[in-house]
């Protein structure tokens, strides 16, 4: 029995937004413009989110597209089959709207000579749509501008953690959070998850640190639904630097827009032969064929020839950025390149509003699996997903509060969460649930992974890096139980999901879906 925690402070908010990038900002300006008060609660500091670290840009219906239906065909088509087509085309012709929107927030898109917005292109893209700013700095953008925009308008609590989405009968009623006051409660009745992703489940990935899983560990545990977890997309061009861990920088994909290639150390194509758009597949096909070209070769990076660009430091400052430091001239060098966790495909089931199966409880970005993704997220669809479902789970989030205006959460209990060594979850992770998986690798992660030890949480408090730590630990070991499980479950090969072991499809069959929270046993919870 995990004796209840001391709540130091209480506080109350018509809704409580967890996460701070452009999904989580996004809706806590849709709550704020719709009257109700919202808080913004992030375990880390201001730009320590994935929005910040999104180079590519934004994918949006461009202004010569009569319709979105081209863009909608390319998203199926990335989706490998897997997506919801009514999502799709309800999130991505909101698009042009959400853009606007942005733009009225401050945000800046680049333009070109003509002063219209600059286009470019990336892989599964049948033309240039694809909106960017700084050259390839669209997240930091997005985060400079929204953040700017929301802290004039509610309250922004960084470095707090929430450890529990606290529920009644009726639905949302509260979160715990730790912060350097220790344990508190904010009553609500409305809750946004917009945690971001997972990518600190493996060693090497181009996630911040604090991409651990959260929203989809809190969202089990409130009992809300989860789906596709096992389709985590490796991004082929991660900057390779030998015996280097943790977030790596990426080299965008908008390089191969815009022309380079790559190529192995024998100056050969990896992508010759592979897929009619070559270098500019889908992504889950650039990374594979990277990955066998590794194999083939028995290195550990392959590399990217932007050398015949015409001005590569101007176009693509945060790239080249990434490779100064690393030695490397992207105008004069090969630059050396690995697949690389990136980005979850799935996560909390939502609609294309944010509704999970929980009154009250919202999620939007990356943590949400709308099924606009399917199998294989279409590159440069997330930031617009962000912004459009951000926006809509923001403004209902405020509705439930204009609704239900007496809520208060009783009895507080920490979770009993079970937790696996970091590093050991990583290694094993990277492992057996990269790339390219096997019934025999992901039975051995489950071993590791059931092998989890209870960890309490510190009943008084403790110090914010002990129960954010401990928290992160818990979500990590309960998001790579959901995974390895529905990895091994679904024996098929499907846009992400490569299994050595199993076939190809070209359409899914649902009944490979795994439904983490019909088992519930990832979350083993007091
Ligand atoms: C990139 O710039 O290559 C990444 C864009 C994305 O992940 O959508």
């Amino acid at each position: 029995m995990t004796p209840n925690p001391t709540i130091a402070w209480e506080d109350r908010a018509d809704v409580v937004i967890v996460g701070g990038g452009v999904a989580g900002l996004t809706a806590a300006r849709a709550a704020t413009q719709a009257g109700q008060t919202s808080v913004v609660v992030c375990k880390g500091g201001p730009v320590d989110t994935a929005t910040q670290f999104a180079q590519g840009g934004v994918a949006v219906v461009a202004d010569d597209e009569p319709s979105a239906a081209e863009h909608v065909r390319d998203t199926l088509a990335a989706g490998a089959g897997l997506c919801d087509e009514a999502a799709v085309k309800d999130i991505l012709e909101a698009g042009p709207a959400a853009i606007r929107s942005a733009i009225n927030a401050g945000v800046h898109f680049d333009t070109g000579a003509d002063g219209e917005y600059a286009r470019t292109r990336e892989g599964g893209h049948s033309r240039a749509r694809i909106l960017h700013a700084g050259g390839d700095a669209t997240g930091a953008e997005l985060q400079r501008a929204l953040l700017a925009a929301v802290r004039t308008q509610c309250p922004t609590r960084f470095f707090a953690t929430v450890l529990r989405v606290l529920t009644n009968d009726a639905g949302v009623s509260g979160v715990l959070v730790h912060d350097d006051r220790g344990y508190g409660v904010i009553h609500t009745a409305a809750v946004v998850l917009a945690t971001g992703g997972v990518g600190q489940l493996y060693s090497s990935s181009t996630n911040p640190s604090g991409a651990t899983g959260d929203g989809i560990a809190l969202a089990l545990d409130a009992g809300a639904s989860v789906a596709d977890v096992e389709f985590i997309q490796f991004h082929p061009t991660v900057l390779f630097v030998p015996a280097v861990e943790g977030r790596r920088p990426l080299v965008s994909e908008a390089v191969r827009g815009e022309g380079a290639r790559l190529v192995d150390a024998r100056g050969d194509s990896v992508t010759d032969g592979v897929h009619p758009l070559g270098d500019l597949a889908p992504r889950d096909v650039v990374a594979r064929a990277v990955h066998e070209r590794m194999r083939t070769l028995g290195t550990d990076h392959v590399f990217l020839d932007a050398r015949a660009l015409p001005d590569v430091a101007q176009r693509f400052p945060t790239v080249t950025a990434g490779c100064t430091d690393a030695g490397i001239d992207p105008q004069h060098d090969l630059i050396p390149v690995a697949p690389a966790a990136h980005y979850s495909c799935g996560g909390v089931v939502t609609d294309t509003h944010g509704r999970t199966s929980v009154p009250g409880l919202f999620a939007a970005g990356e943590v949400a699996r709308t099924g606009l993704h399917g199998a294989n997220r279409l590159a440069s669809n997330s930031l617009l997903e962000g912004l459009v479902v951000g926006e809509r789970a923001g403004a209902l989030a405020a509705q439930r509060a204009a609704e239900i205006t007496d809520v208060r959460a009783a009895e507080v209990s920490v979770p009993r969460w079970r937790v696996v060594d970091r590093g050991a979850l990583q290694a094993a992770m990277t492992t057996h649930a990269s790339v390219v998986r096997d019934a025999q690798g992901l039975t051995d992660l489950l071993t590791l992974l059931d092998s989890a030890t209870e960890r309490a949480l510190p009943v008084d408090g403790g110090s914010q890096a002990e129960v954010r730590g401990i928290f992160e630990d818990a979500a990590l070991t309960v998001t790579a139980t959901a995974l390895a499980r529905a990895a091994l479950a679904r024996t098929e090969s499907l846009g992400c999901h490569t299994r050595s072991d199993t076939p190809v499809s070209t359409t899914s069959t649902d009944d490979a879906r795994y439904d983490a929270a019909e088992d519930r046993s990832p979350v083993d919870v007091a």
